[in-house]
């Protein structure tokens, strides 16, 4: 296995997104961009190519095949369908899970033997279709699940109170989509409780409630302007990128297989885990009150029911 090397499937607006911020941010030593339309990998290639000069670190970048998954040590799949205006993540379910499935047996023929991170859509559901066609450990294949929701969380969130983006400790839970949640008991303000804060400022958890409602329509309200997400899924596959790579031991909130660790199981989806070269080290189990497990238990039904009518 090469040292940083990653292999990115699907040259789009996601994957390029995440591929450009390496030149900047640093921290892999290869990228190989594969796409089924070759051309445009190629093309993607030459761009980003031009501004190695300007990039952070010395970085090999090229356009190639499934094979170059042999070496690896991520492989880094954003290929499928975007969600057009009116659409939920949810609709790409059947289409996406053809592409899904193709790729992920290509990837496997290659011999590859690390670590696979899933973003395109329905990114739990596609992470599951992930794992079940490589067999690979459930810990080595993850999606980038709500890090990108908690991301949408914190920003807002630090804008409300006025405390920096590091300082905000609120994850979101759940499918990355509708049926997401926020369990707020357990939010931090560095080391203050959040609803003690507001209590004690006399802030009502209905301003909370409404920024949690700003981060659920927060896609589809980028869509209806302009068509698609793609900067902070981007920064968000480089944050996971880089966690792993550098086995940081750091906390996201990733799509992970359940084992029991909140009472479900045989499913994908967002929870808090610690992020380590090994993958998902460890899932991290909150209490969470009768209200929360049940909004957590309606997001795995969500996502069951279509495993069973249209995956499995
Ligand atoms: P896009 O249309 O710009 O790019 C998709 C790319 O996939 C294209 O280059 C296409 O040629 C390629 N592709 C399609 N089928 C392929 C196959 N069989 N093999 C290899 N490549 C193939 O789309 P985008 O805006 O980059 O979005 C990509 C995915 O990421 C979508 O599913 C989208 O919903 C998802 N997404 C996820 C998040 C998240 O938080 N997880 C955020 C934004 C977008
Ligand atoms: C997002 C994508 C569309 O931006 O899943 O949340």
């Amino acid at each position: 296995m090469k040292d940083r090397k990653i292999v990115l499937v699907g040259t789009g607006f996601v994957g390029m997104s995440m591929a450009y911020s390496f030149l900047t941010t640093g921290g892999i030593d290869e990228l190989v961009l594969v796409d089924v339309d070759e051309e445009k990998a190629i093309g993607e290639t030459m761009d980003l190519q031009h501004g190695l000069p300007y990039a952070r670190n010395k970085l090999v970048i090229k356009a190639g095949g499934y094979e170059e998954c042999a070496d690896a040590e991520m492989v880094v799949i954003t290929a499928g369908t975007a969600q057009r205006p009116g659409q939920t993540r949810l609709d790409m379910t059947a289409v996406n899970t053809k592409i899904m499935k193709s790729i992920t047996e290509n990837i496997m023929a290659s011999g590859f033997d690390g670590i696979l991170l899933i973003a395109s859509n329905p990114v739990d559901l596609m992470t599951y279709v992930a794992q079940q066609v490589s067999g690979l450990p459930k810990n080595r294949v993850i999606g980038s699940g709500t890090i990108l929701d908690t991301a949408r969380l914190r920003y807002l969130m630090s804008e409300y109170l006025g405390i920096s983006t590091s300082n905000i400790h609120a994850y979101i839970m759940g499918e990355h989509g509708d049926s997401s949640f926020v369990p707020w008991t357990h939010a931090y303000i560095g080391c203050k409780n959040l609803l003690e804060m507001l209590d004690e400022n006399h802030r009502d958890l209905q301003d909370l409630n409404e920024i949690y409602h700003q981060v659920q329509q927060a896609a589809y309200e980028i869509i209806n302007r302009k068509k698609s997400t793609y900067y902070g899924i981007g920064l968000s596959l480089n944050r996971l990128v880089r966690a792993i790579l550098d086995d940081e031991h750091v906390i996201l909130t990733v799509s992970c297989y359940q084992n029991q660790e909140y009472g479900q199981e045989d499913l994908y989806i967002g929870v808090p885990a610690i992020i380590t070269r090994a993958g998902v080290e460890t899932i991290i189990k909150l209490k969470l009150n009768e209200v929360d497990q049940g909004k957590f238990d309606a997001s795995c039904e969500t996502l069951k029911e279509i495993i069973h009518s249209t995956i499995k």
